[in-house]
């Protein structure tokens, strides 16, 4: 069984997919987390992203291996064998992996990775394009949103939980600018999928949308 999960920065998709990937004991695949590697070795590297030759390159040399572990919730990223969990959620790499992610040769190297990924079954899949482009004969589909103010009054909570400071105004003019790359971008642009389950989560706990995201998936099954 495939489910996927997409929807814009900060919707909450992540902390939904992994409740449900635990619930369901599969595994779970954050695309997103592959993107964000991507673009914290070419920042590391000082790659320009108009240099197209050198971004294709450096993506056909990064291995990324992502790991779930149950007992403290995290999602492990490992470039080339380090672990660069810490430094993927960082404003510097907010910035700058939309611009990443919208190349078409790091989109086509990914998309096949995920694919690949989601190939040993009973996965849940989040991004943006998995359920229309990436995967898109999955099981069941979810598309997640939340209104732009509660996007960013969470990504403030959560970078200063890390210790980053957060002016709330510049994060929510961050997401909205996130929001246009990602949504008008000629490949596979953020969308929700014909077939897709559509969930607000403004104004909703975590547990109530896992608790309404359980109750489709156990009907459809
Ligand atoms: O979900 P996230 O914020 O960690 O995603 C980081 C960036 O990666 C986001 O700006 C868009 C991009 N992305 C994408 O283009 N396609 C995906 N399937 C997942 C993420």
């Amino acid at each position: 069984m495939i489910i996927t999960i997409d929807g814009p920065a900060a919707s909450g998709k992540s902390t939904i997919a992994k409740k449900v990937a635990k619930k369901l004991n599969y595994h779970l695949i954050g695309t997103g987390l592959m993107y964000r590697a991507a673009a914290l070795q070419a920042l590391l590297e000082n790659i320009d992203i108009t240099q197209k030759d050198q971004i294709k390159e450096l993506i056909k040399r990064l291995q990324v291996s992502l790991s779930f572990s149950w007992e403290d919730g995290v999602e492990r990223v490992l470039v080339n064998g380090v672990d660069v969990t810490k430094k993927l959620s960082t404003p510097e790499v907010d910035a700058y992996v939309s611009d990443v992610a919208k190349i078409s040769d790091v989109r086509e190297m990914m998309v096949e990775r995920q694919r690949k990924l989601a190939k040993q079954g009973d996965v849940v899949v989040e991004g943006r394009d998995i359920g229309t482009v990436v995967l898109p004969d999955a099981d069941i589909k979810f598309y997640v949103t939340a209104s732009t103010k509660e996007r960013a009054r969470r990504r403030c909570a959560e970078l200063a939980a890390k210790g980053h400071i957060c002016d709330k105004q510049e994060l929510e003019q961050d997401i909205m600018k996130r929001d246009k790359i990602d949504s008008t971008r000629k490949l596979s642009p953020l969308s929700k999928a014909k077939d897709a389950y559509p969930i607000d989560t403004t104004g909703k706990t975590i547990e109530e949308v896992v608790i309404q995201i359980m109750a489709i998936i156990k009907e459809k099954k």
